[in-house]
């Protein structure tokens, strides 16, 4: 059936994938920043420490959100009574449906963090890419969405042309050669085919299922949200999403994996600057994407985040003077000739980004 899009959540959506775009932008570079920057001593901080407090930022924001959403619809109400709307619009019936995605979010977060470690960055990142594809297998069986074989070859040319810059780009900009030709001749999976046990093995699985889970939980939460869209707001289903999500990354992130080293060294061991400023990044991020989502659709979201990495790699060159080389220049140019490719005749005329026509 065809959803009506209310032109303000449309336009709401638009802004969402312009943010996004920035944000990711800014937490790309600061990262690239960070791991260049000058090292200091002194232990890592936890990663499970920092996954349980982006949850609690975006707890906060989203119950702050909801509040004035009720605010503004019961202005005369009592305090008691809009806390009162709040308690019984979060603790609705049908919030359990959102345990699963809060499950599967805090798995693909954590896989994420595994297979970093098990993997080099441009591998994980050229392989993660592959979530481009999974989203769009997922929004055609839940979401029934069709794709014209034109939008299939956009689909993979974006892809492919994200995952050629992240191999060539500025991530590690010397020896991108010799990584273009492992890649190509498969060294990686030669070495996981010789040593089955390996971290190139436990690296690769771990990435390619949370490409799948990313799919899966960002298609899963899409239906829910527009299913529901007319009685449940989305701040309300962001605080449910967070609130679930607060137990696993509670009791299997920060107590069970990680409860010996914060006993011994403390939760905030690690902390710097710039640890507070990628903590705060991620949940500003966390909550542009639920907007992208909810309003926009995941296959703008993912061309907008694709679309980032390409701004990441022109400003990365422009203000720390990383050389261009041509291979990530021609994904880059790749990448915007997929963006219209998908979009067709229909391309707004103000913006790159995909409109939300196909959800
Ligand atoms: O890589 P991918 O696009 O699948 O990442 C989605 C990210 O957005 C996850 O880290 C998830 O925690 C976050 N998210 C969120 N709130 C939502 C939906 C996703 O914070 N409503």
């Amino acid at each position: 059936a065809m959803r009506q899009v209310d032109p303000r959540r449309a336009e709401a959506g638009h802004w969402a994938l312009i943010l996004l775009v920035v944000q990711n932008s800014a937490l790309v570079m600061i990262m690239h920043h960070s791991r260049n920057g000058p090292t200091e001593q002194g232990p890592r901080y936890l990663a499970s420490t920092a996954v349980l407090l982006v949850e609690a930022i975006k707890l906060s924001a989203s119950l702050v959100f909801a509040t004035y959403d009720i605010c503004r619809s019961h202005p005369s109400s009592s305090i008691s009574n809009i806390l009162l709307l709040l308690r019984r619009s979060v603790f609705a019936p049908d919030s359990w449906k959102l345990i699963l995605p809060a499950a599967l979010y805090t798995l693909q977060n954590s896989l994420v963090y595994a297979a970093i470690s098990n993997l080099d960055a441009v591998t994980f990142q050229v392989t993660y890419q592959l979530k481009i594809l999974t989203t769009v297998l997922f929004s055609i069986l839940l979401l029934g969405t069709s794709i014209s074989s034109r939008q299939w070859a956009a689909l993979v040319l974006l892809t492919f042309g994200v995952a050629l810059v992240q191999v060539a780009g500025p991530i590690g900009n010397e020896g991108w050669k010799d990584r273009l030709t492992s890649l190509i001749q498969g060294d990686l999976l030669l070495e996981a085919l010789e040593a089955p046990a390996s971290g190139a093995v436990k690296g690769l699985l771990a990435v390619l299922s949370a490409a799948v889970i990313s799919g899966l939980t960002c298609v899963y939460f899409e239906k829910l949200v527009k299913d529901s869209l007319a009685t449940v707001s989305l701040w309300t289903r962001n605080i449910q999403l967070s609130f679930f999500s607060l137990f696993p990354a509670l009791f299997v992130g920060v107590l069970w994996q990680d409860g010996a080293a914060i006993a011994r060294d403390g939760f905030f061991a690690g902390y710097k600057p710039i640890v507070w400023l990628t903590i705060a990044l991620q949940a500003i991020g966390g909550l542009i994407v639920a907007v992208c989502i909810a309003y926009a659709g995941n296959v703008a979201k993912n061309f907008a985040a694709s679309l980032s990495i390409v701004v990441s790699y022109a400003a990365t060159a422009l203000l720390f003077r990383t050389p261009m080389t041509w291979p990530a220049t021609g994904g880059a140019a790749t990448v915007i000739v997929a963006m219209y490719l998908y979009n067709g005749r229909q391309m707004s005329r103000t913006s790159l980004l995909p409109t939300s026509k196909d959800s």
